[in-house]
């Protein structure tokens, strides 16, 4: 069994906002996740806007503290490990981030190689011209001298995000983090850029954690794959079943947009489509916050919250269709 780098148990996270002069209210951003992510493998995580993804990453990457719950990071309390100056500095240097939009990622009077050589100046660590052109020939920004005297608005958004993904590998992490990296992009610049990550995946076994709202999008990049709406995980698996074997309607639902291959197929046609609005994460719907939406409900699902079940190896599902014995 390969090494479980990222352990998150019952995490939640709240925030506590003003509804009205004397109102507060809490947020449940993210409300009782659990999964875990293992070395090498691109763990992507899916679900429409405001559904709690980014504020899972800010988590991970410690940028916000959990409401309640615990990451483990190799072992050890992420917590614990973030107070001591030392393992903070290692475990940066280890988990690195890509974000949305590469343009507010990049710092406009900063040329590309400032920008690279940031991180090893920030670790105290030995940077050479070759090092900074190496790490642009590996994102495919080539010749890479002729990219490193370049500032921001020099560059395509596919190569922005290049430069980004290359700043993220300078050190060379365990894990790299990315919150919709190709969202800004593109189609054809997206293919691009996923091609991009799957190439160095393989060549420095990389382990990725990837949020998306396109779930078709991360079928040839992902191992495992979370579905979350509402603050939790509906459903998790193996990408292959998630994609080949789908039983959450909510995952149903956001594999609609795949183009059916065969369009006289039984199986695409019953695909159901995603009606409706997420629920207000102040006051999420009682039972399963998704029975708003849900073609397939029943008299249990405004009442009851579905328990988790798995229903193959490693494949779980959240829904009272699956908990009935
Ligand atoms: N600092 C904050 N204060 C209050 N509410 C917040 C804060 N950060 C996030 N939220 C709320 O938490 C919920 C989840 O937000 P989050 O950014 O994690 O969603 P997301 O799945 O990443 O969405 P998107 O696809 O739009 O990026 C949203 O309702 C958001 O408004
Ligand atoms: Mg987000």
């Amino acid at each position: 069994m390969k090494q479980t780098i990222f352990s998150i148990q019952d995490l939640k996270k709240y925030y506590l906002v003003k509804l009205g002069l004397f109102k507060k209210a809490y947020i449940k951003a993210v409300d009782d996740v659990n999964f875990l992510i293992r070395e090498g493998e691109a763990y992507c995580i899916v679900g429409e806007s405001g559904s709690g993804k980014t504020t899972v990453t800010k988590m991970l990457l410690g940028l916000e503290l959990p409401t309640e719950g615990k990451i483990e990071f190799l072992g050890k309390d992420l917590s614990k490990l973030l107070s001591d100056a030392r393992s903070a500095k290692d475990f940066r240097k280890n988990v690195q981030a890509v974000f949305q939009d590469p343009f507010s990622s990049l710092n406009p009077r900063k040329t590309v190689k400032d920008i690279l050589e940031k991180p090893f100046k920030v670790h105290n660590e030995k940077i050479e011209m070759e090092t900074t052109e190496r790490l642009l020939e590996e994102v495919g920004l080539i010749p890479p001298k002729e990219f490193l005297k370049r500032y921001s608005h020099q560059l395509s958004g596919g190569q922005r995000q290049r430069v980004c993904i290359a700043r993220a590998l300078a050190l060379k992490p365990k894990v790299v983090i990315l919150d919709e990296p190709t969202a800004a992009l593109d189609v054809t610049i997206k293919a691009q850029i996923l091609n991009l990550l799957i190439d160095l995946k393989e060549k420095y076994n990389l382990t990725y954690i990837i949020i998306s709202h396109e779930l078709p999008l991360l079928k040839s990049i992902a191992d495992k794959i979370s579905v979350m709406y509402a603050g939790k995980i509906v459903e998790e698996g193996a990408a292959e079943r998630i994609f080949n074997n789908p039983k959450h309607p909510y995952t149903l639902g956001l594999l609609e947009s795949i183009p059916p291959p065969d369009p006289k197929s039984a199986k695409t046609k019953t695909l159901p489509t995603l009606e409706g609005e997420p629920p207000s994460p102040v006051n999420p719907p009682k039972g399963c916050r998704f029975h708003p939406r849900c073609p397939y409900k029943f008299d249990l699902c405004d009442k009851i919250e579905p328990e988790k079940v798995e229903i193959y190896s490693e494949h779980y599902v959240s829904c009272h269709l699956f908990n009935r014995k």
